[in-house]
């Protein structure tokens, strides 16, 4: 058994409809009728969806996250946004932030993610955190400085002890939707270079015990090698995680790695 649990989980972004969301949780309900110890597996349906998709996934080993919160501890005059205790109240245990969607397209600066991130692990929400370059960084050498910034700008201010409801996700910009897959080499030294990062910023314990996703175009044939690499401790999955067939065999080879 693996130290890390591998944690698969599905970002929809904006797709599905009421039907296909409702049938795409139950389709993955139905294959984890229970959690198991070998993978984690949650997924992130546009907010809209989050309420049938909790019932379709209820009493199963498929969790329930979303694409985004507001960073306000109270309710309010935010229109539009959609506050922790609501994502709480219907049930999500985690909520992805700093996706490069979110920053590139939505302005949100590492200080933005920051305050959402506090606000989330102060709810007892679980934060999935990304970070990744873009390609002409990567070009550019800078990959490593890139991701600095993020990590030290995206979790100013929390505690180590915070982490433990934290999961990091690597996704190099230049592989998200591309079908360009970083190569199991390129994600792993980036994924040893976030955990040394949080050794020396945190320690190597908390390091240690820190799940890194992978995500940038994680197929079913690509799971395994990338999966299996000592540093990546599961995958975040945008296109393949819309289909049960194309997301199961990932979440498989999560299993398998796993029990490994
Ligand atoms: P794709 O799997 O479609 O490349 O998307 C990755 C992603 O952005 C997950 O958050």
């Amino acid at each position: 058994m693996r130290a890390r649990r591998p944690f698969v989980a599905g970002n929809w972004k904006m797709n599905t409809t009421l039907k296909s969301a409702t049938e795409l949780a139950a389709g993955l309900a139905k294959l984890l009728p229970q959690d198991i110890p070998g993978v984690e597996v949650a997924v992130c349906p546009p907010a809209p969806y989050l309420i049938p998709v909790a019932a379709a996934i209820a009493g199963s080993g498929v969790k329930l996250g979303a694409q985004n919160c507001h960073s306000s501890k109270d309710a309010g005059a935010f229109t539009g946004e959609v506050a922790l205790n609501m994502l709480q109240d219907v049930g999500c245990e985690y909520v992805i932030l700093g996706h490069s969607e979110r920053r590139s397209l939505f302005g949100e600066t590492d200080a933005v993610v920051n305050a959402k991130v506090l606000a989330a692990l102060g709810k007892g929400i679980k934060v999935i955190l990304c970070v990744g370059e873009q390609l002409s960084e990567r070009q550019a050498n800078q990959t490593n400085a890139v991701l600095e910034t993020q990590m030290a700008g995206s979790l100013a201010n929390v505690a180590g002890d915070q982490l433990g409801n934290l999961v990091l996700a690597y996704e190099p910009v230049w592989a998200i939707g591309t079908g360009l897959t970083a190569s199991p080499e390129q994600a792993e030294s980036a994924h040893v270079f976030l955990r040394q990062w949080v050794a020396n910023r945190y320690n190597p314990q908390i390091a240690e015990t820190l799940r890194i996703l992978y995500g940038g175009s994680v197929k079913g044939d690509n799971a395994k090698l990338l999966l299996g690499q000592p540093n990546i401790d599961g995958a975040l999955v945008g296109g393949a995680s819309l289909k049960v067939d194309q997301f199961w065999p990932i979440v498989a080879a999560g299993i398998e790695v796993g029990n490994g």
